[in-house]
This record gives structure tokens, sequence and C-alpha cells, in this order.
């Protein structure tokens, strides 16, 4: 028993359909998903080198609700046969996972590549393929090896290149294996939470700021592995490439009540349109009312320049239409009742009313 309650929630999803329903659409596929600091523990093994969630699990255990860490989690990486068989005993269509930067390269960038990582991750998709069962494989699910970290992570603009790189090897090593590809998983999450607060490794805290100068960036190595995918690996392979972004999604409470409409718009478009409108609107670019309000709310700080800044056009040229498909995380929906504040929300952030 080695995968996670995601699977067991699959499982009863799967069962409960059959149930309360006769049949779902034809073409209608069924998935379960992990992530690979989830699931693979062997954290330090076989070349495998720290990453933000090692770093922060074992040095701040306070932040995690029960302390544990990931150094063992479900030992997938020792016990991945099981897990394809409990995969095929659950009768999916595909499995999503994701890899681990600082197993393929334990320093980050390309100067290194662990064979050990490329030997695990070539048996798990061999293991699939024997199965039927369609790898669904996200590059980027968090944990950004340490190495990277300590030179600002997302903050600093060099990670366009070294998320490259790394795409690089993924595809070219895996590439033939894989025909669905997921650059980044939730950028809000990543941005929001890890850059621009502290609930998620590496922790920075740098609310109102870092979480900018990391969704330029993060937006800006999506782009570029897209293309680099587009241009020299789709031609050969025949893969599809997306990004999967996570969104509550906000509803006026009244339908009629023209405020809550327009304040459920601006909160849709910071929270799903910050990582979606760049890359799926005819325009691109940050949405308007986003970079506006910033401006606006830096304005009234007193600072010289807004803390999020429009891309320049080129990369407003370069960043639209670089996924094949829109991947949606979609956990609740919330009803807007009016404007408010949140009294735990850091100033300055999009959280603050001020900012919306
Ligand atoms: C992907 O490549 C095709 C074929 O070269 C090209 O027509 C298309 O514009 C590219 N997509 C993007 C988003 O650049």
């Amino acid at each position: 028993m080695a995968m996670l309650t995601w699977t067991i929630i699959g499982l009863l999803a799967l069962c409960h359909s059959s149930i309360a329903y006769t049949k779902f659409p034809p073409g209608f596929t069924f998935g379960v998903a992990t992530a690979s600091h989830q699931i693979e523990g062997a954290w330090n093994v076989n070349g495998k080198s720290e990453n933000v969630w090692d770093r922060l699990s074992h040095t701040r255990p306070e932040m995690i609700a029960d302390g544990t860490n990931g150094d063992i989690a479900c030992d997938s990486y020792n016990r991945y046969l099981e897990d394809v068989e409990e995969l095929e005993y659950l009768g999916v269509d595909f499995y999503r996972f994701s890899l681990s930067w600082a197993r393929l390269l334990p320093t980050g960038r390309i100067d290194h590549i662990n064979p050990d990582g490329i030997r695990y991750y070539n048996d798990l998709l061999d293991a699939l393929a024997e199965k039927n069962i369609e790898p669904l494989v996200t590059l980027f699910h968090w944990d950004l090896p340490q190495t990277l970290q300590d030179l600002g992570g997302w903050t600093n603009p060099k990670m366009i290149d070294y998320f490259r790189d790394y795409a690089d090897l993924c595809f070219k090593e895996f590439g033939t294996k894989i025909k669905s590809w997921i650059t980044f998983n939730e950028p809000y999450e990543i941005c929001e939470d890890a850059y621009g607060d502290e609930k998620k490794a590496p922790a920075i805290n740098s609310h109102g700021v870092g979480n900018y100068l990391c969704s330029d960036n993060l937006l800006k190595a999506h782009a570029e592995s897209y293309h680099l995918y587009n241009e020299t690996y789709r031609p050969v392979q025949n893969g599809r490439i997306m990004i999967s972004i996570n969104s509550i999604w906000y509803e006026p409470s009244d339908p009629s009540n023209a405020e809550q409409v327009v304040l459920a718009e601006v909160a849709n478009q910071f929270k799903f349109g910050w990582f979606a409108h760049p890359i799926f609107t005819v325009e691109g670019g940050y949405p308007a009312v986003m970079v506006e309000n910033v401006a606006r709310q830096s304005a009234a700080e007193g600072l010289p320049k807004p803390r999020l800044e429009q891309f320049d056009d080129y990369w407003i040229q370069r960043i639209k239409g670089t996924s094949d498909f829109l991947g949606i995380n979609h956990y609740t929906t919330w009803l807007v009742t009016g404007a408010g504040v949140d009294p735990t929300a850091k100033s300055p952030s999009w959280l603050k009313i001020s900012e919306q």
C-alpha cells in the first residue's frame, strides 16, 4: 500500500460513479495523480540532492502540521512497481506524476546529470507502458533543488535558462515515452504561497514583491520550455504540452448585485487570470485590472515604480498561446458578498482589499 490517499479518493469516485450514474461520456478518461516529493522518499539516495521541501521540513518542522517530512514518504522510489500494480488494479487510463529535478540534476544545472535519476524514471515509464497506463508528466511540482533556491530560486531571472535546460534533458531522455507534459503545477501556489508568503517551501515571505518576481520568471520559463518542445521535440515526439493552473473560482453571491459581480471578476483575475491571462487570452500579458490595481496601490505606498509591471511586447508575444490544453486544479468556489479586509493577509498583498 505505497500509494497515497489520492489513489483512494480516485477509487471511491470510480465506485460512486458506477452506482450513481449510468455512464461517463465516451472518451472520458480516469486517472490518479501524485507529486515526486509527496511519494518518492529516498531523499538523499543514489545522487539525489536536497530540495526546498527537504530543507524546510528538516530545519523548520514546526511549519508542517504533524512535523513529518518526505524522507521516506510512500517509498515509491523503491516500491514503484507495487504502485504500478495498484494503478492497474484501479483500472485507470493515465497516471500523472512529477519528476524530481534534484534527482535528475543534483546541482539544479545541466552540468551534472545523475544516471540513477534517468534510470529510475525510465524504469517507471517502462512499467507503466507494460500495463498500458498513459503517463502525464509534470516537470515542476514545487520541489526546487536547494542549490537553485540558494541563488534566489524563482525570483532569479537565470531560472528561465535553468528550467529550460532541465526541460530539455527531460524531453530528450523521456520524450519518446511521454505524450503529455505539464510544465508547472499550480503556479499561483508556487509564487504566492512560497515566495509571497511562508505557507510553502522555500517560505520566502516577500509579499507584494517576491510573488511578482516569481511570476515574471516562471511564466517566461514556461514559455521557453513550450517553444523548445514545440520547435524541437514535437515534430519527432508528437506530444502535447500544457500548464496546470489551480484556482478558487469566485461567483457573486447575488448575481444582480453589480458590485459583487465586479468584485468577483477582480478576484478571479488576481487568482486565475494572473497565470491564465498571459497564456490563454488574445491580448496576452497580466490582466489589466491587476496591473492597474497594483500600480495604484504602489503609488499610494509612495513607491517610484509599481511592484508589478506588465511584460514588454516581446514577452507578451512570447508567452501568449504557449499551452496546448488548459489544466485546471479546482478545489472550491467562493461566493462574494462584498469588499472586506482579510485580517490575516499581509500588506502589501492582493489579499488585502486595498490591492483589489
Ligand atoms: C508551434 O509550432 C508551430 C509549427 O511550427 C507553429 O505554427 C506555432 O505557431 C507554434 N506555437 C507557438 C505558440 O509558438
